[in-house]
């Protein structure tokens, strides 16, 4: 069994790194074979939004590491990332890397493998959208999330001093390796709002009963009991989610495939159109591409 620490810092022996490992050390203890990819190694370019893998070119035609990296990154049996917290997000490398994900196939290689998350923070109170990338990430790929861990780490370096956390994120590791093994995945992790990517960031609708989880896409209803905020979704919403195997197919038949004939019925129109706004405001020098 091969368990893959996949780490979104540039920051040699970091916090994220630092934890990352100590999961990793856990995963080995249970028997787990285990690995390190470091986002920030790879050449990873920006999608282009080419949408020739729409038209069934795949792999992405752009010249760089990804799809050697995507390739390697579905052999494993389970994921754990270690990501710092970058202006209450996720890093830019982690979301260049999501976006090239466009083009994967369906279903994927990772669909109903165990993950897990491990994200440092420096700035109590500045992680609001910490999960919200990876939580999509794992939602996408299909993968069943055994923990979910956000933890205050300053300074670089500051992991190697917290043995609690470390300890935290051993156990983590054991569980994700033990998941793996039996196919039986519990979560562990602080219950969030959502009862899929257990987020607790809701969007209020205008009617103003009704809320959204912005990852998943699912409706409830929020109460206000005994001064209490209450949120219910109903288990039938929540199997409905945008990345449930039924959303996804839809997704794809209705808004990719249908866009495409869209495309094709227009095209000549649209190139027409197109040679005005080429050359208004044109850039003066030639940019790269
Ligand atoms: C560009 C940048 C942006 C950051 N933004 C935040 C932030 O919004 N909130 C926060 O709590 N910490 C923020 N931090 C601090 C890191 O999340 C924190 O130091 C983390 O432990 C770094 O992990 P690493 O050592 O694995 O890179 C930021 C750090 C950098 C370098």
């Amino acid at each position: 069994m091969k368990i893959l620490g996949l780490l979104a810092s540039y920051r040699r022996q970091g916090n994220s790194e630092v934890f990352l490992k100590e999961a990793l050390r856990g995963a080995e203890e249970e028997g787990a074979e285990v690995e390190i990819i470091r986002l920030t190694n790879y050449h990873i370019r920006s999608c282009t939004g080419c949408a020739r893998c729409h038209t069934g070119q795949n792999p992405c035609h752009l010249k760089d590491d990804f799809n050697g990296l995507l390739q390697r990154v579905y052999s494993y049996d389970a994921i754990i990332l270690g990501s710092p917290v970058y202006y209450i997000s996720a890093p830019a490398v982690l979301k260049l890397f999501m976006d090239r994900l466009v083009c994967e196939g369906y279903p994927i290689p990772l669909y109903g493998k165990p993950g897990a998350l491990i994200m440092t923070y420096g700035n109590r109170g500045f992680h609001s959208y910490a999960f919200t990338l990876p939580n999509s990430l794992f939602l996408k790929w299909g993968m069943k999330v055994v923990d979910r861990a956000l933890i205050h780490s300053a300074s670089p370096g500051d992991a190697m001093m917290d043995e609690m956390n470390q300890a935290r994120c051993l156990e983590m590791g054991k569980a994700v390796a033990r998941a793996a093994t039996t196919g039986k995945v519990t979560y562990l992790g602080e219950p969030g709002i959502c009862p899929v990517c257990n987020d607790s960031i809701i969007r209020i609708l205008k009617d103003r009963k009704t809320v959204i989880c912005p990852t998943c896409g699912i409706r409830g209803h929020l109460t206000v009991v005994n001064g209490e905020i209450k949120v219910l979704f109903t288990e039938e919403e929540a199997k409905h989610g945008r990345y449930s195997a039924e959303q996804w197919l839809q997704h794809h038949t209705y808004h990719v495939e249908l866009g495409r004939e869209w495309f094709m019925v227009n095209k000549d129109d649209r190139k027409a159109r197109r040679a005005g706004y080429q050359k208004y405001l044109a850039p003066k020098v030639q940019e790269a591409e």
